[in-house]
């Protein structure tokens, strides 16, 4: 007869094995606030400090008994079919542990509820040493020593999360530079993920006491923004319903100019046009067609906010780090029909602008447009340098700008360039010196703050008309940025 052995994970092996389940520094903090979301938090503090090296969230959610704490740190503390609040951001019990151990090595939690104080510690080098799941419960002496102990105590309930030894960071030669980097990182990620709650005021977050802006990916602020019509679908096996809400954004050009620097700081494509997909109202998957549509230039003004409860995660097939998902089959149909038709609108947007016809995948400086049967050329706005230039002006000189471009496209000596073509006269180009050209592209570069939005603009010059065939200055800048 068979007989049954327990065979009890190695806690140390185990835990390490899961640290890099590709949890950013940004997504795994965002976890952590998940949980004082869910806990009906509205004020949400995060500190840091870069010398003593933690990052500490507090919040004044309903927090928890000693029972709960101890609840709350074991692995798996709630199952996936157990019933969730409305508004519960949870989903496998594992987000405290695993999104914290992505990051450092300790993770200590202070929790206050009805006058029940209680605190605990993972520390993965005890884990390590003890070979066991040990995890430390603090006195209450302990407990008062603990960093931010007081600002927990002018709250009648909430939590405290710790975070220290950042084991992956500290392995990076410049870790100040490298724990601000990241820190700015998560502020805008954030800013970007809870932004409804931060717009409607539901929620405070701040960084080291300053309040965090939202940033809202519709521009609802901006007059020239269409929101169309709300749709409701059906899912049908579970009979749920999930709102669907188009938005047709405005041109660049109609953008003010915070609008157009928030876009400048997610410059990864983070703010594309696509779906933008909110659990519980908290933003998870974003920016893309999710293979429903081919990706088209037309699209290009059309974002569709997708509104989902927590009652159908394993149909979106969401995962722990509540960052990847697959849009339903039920669904598709639906939402492909949704898409189409706000595609359509945003493509009468376009096409009422006539539509672009250049040679060749390059930035041109003019575009040539071609509406009907009629030809204009047109300042192309995306050229690297009126970017710049318009985030760098106030909106007034912006609006003189802006009319001196469109003075300068409106007076093009069209008929002069033609008569002097047809006589034979050769047209004298100005070839600009290979120093001068340097200066220009240095002069773009060092607007730039950081390092890797210099790479990135220096990289979108190598499709620009002006500069695509200075391909050895353009390497010589590069080898200079990596030194
Ligand atoms: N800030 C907090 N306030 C109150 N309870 C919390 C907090 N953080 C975690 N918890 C409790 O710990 C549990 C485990 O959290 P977690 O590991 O993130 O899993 P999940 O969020 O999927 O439930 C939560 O379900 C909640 O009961
Ligand atoms: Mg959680």
């Amino acid at each position: 007869m068979s007989s049954y052995y327990e065979l009890i994970p190695d806690a140390s092996n185990l835990i390490e094995s899961q640290r890099s389940v590709g949890y950013t520094f940004e997504t795994a903090i965002a976890d952590i606030i998940d949980n004082s979301v869910s806990a009906l938090a509205e004020k949400v503090d995060v500190f840091f400090d870069n010398q003593q090296k933690y990052v500490l969230i507090l919040d004044d959610g309903y927090g928890m008994s000693k029972k709960e704490l101890l609840q709350a740190m074991r692995y798996g503390s709630k199952s996936v079919s157990d019933v969730r609040a409305k508004g519960d951001l949870g989903r496998f019990g594992l987000g405290l542990k695993m999104a914290t151990f992505s990051q450092c090595r300790k993770l200590t939690v202070i929790s206050i509820k009805e006058d029940e104080v209680s605190g605990a510690i993972w520390d993965l080098d005890v884990v390590k040493s003890n070979m066991a799941w040990t995890v430390q419960v603090l006195d209450d002496k302990e407990i008062e020593n603990t960093i931010k102990f007081d600002e927990l105590t002018k709250l009648k309930s909430g939590t405290i999360v710790i975070w220290e030894k950042f084991d992956k960071l500290e392995q990076h030669a410049n870790f100040m530079a490298n724990f601000d980097e990241v820190l700015e990182r998560t502020e805008d990620h954030l800013s970007l993920v809870f932004h409804r709650y931060l717009q409607e005021k539901k929620l405070i977050i701040t960084f080291n006491d300053r309040e965090i802006d939202f940033v809202d990916p519709f521009f609802t602020d901006n007059k020239a923004t269409q929101p169309k019509s709300p749709d409701v679908i059906l899912e049908s096996i579970r009979n749920v319903k999930i709102d669907v809400k188009p938005y047709i954004i405005p041109y660049q050009k109609r953008l003010t100019q915070k609008e157009r620097h928030m876009l400048k700081k997610y410059e990864h494509n983070q703010l594309s046009p696509g779906l933008y997909i909110y659990r519980n109202r908290r933003l998870i998957a974003w920016g893309k067609w999710f293979k429903l549509v081919r990706p088209n230039e037309l699209a290009n003004l059309a974002k569709i906010q997708i509104d989902i409860p927590n009652t159908i995660d394993d149909l979106w097939e969401i995962d722990v780090k509540k960052s990847q998902l697959v849009i339903p089959r039920s669904l598709r149909t639906q939402l492909r029909n949704i898409i189409t038709k706000s595609i359509g609108e945003s493509e009468k947007v376009y096409k009422h602008r006539g539509i672009k016809r250049n040679k060749d995948n390059l930035q041109y400086v003019f575009n040539r447009i071609e509406k009907e049967s009629k030809v204009s050329y047109h300042l192309n706005i995306e050229n690297p340098l009126i970017k710049q230039l318009q985030d760098n002006l106030q909106d007034s000189d912006n609006r003189l700008f802006l009319a001196l471009l469109k003075q300068i496209e409106e007076h093009l000596p069209i008929e002069s360039i033609q008569y002097d073509m047809a006589s034979d006269r050769e047209i004298e180009k100005q070839n600009e010196s290979d120093d001068k050209v340097y200066e220009e592209i240095m002069l773009l570069i060092n607007n730039q703050t950081s390092k890797e939005s210099k790479k990135l603009l220096l990289n979108s010059l190598k499709y620009s008309e002006v500069y695509s065939k200075k391909t050895a200055l353009l390497a010589r800048i590069e080898s200079e940025l990596n030194d």
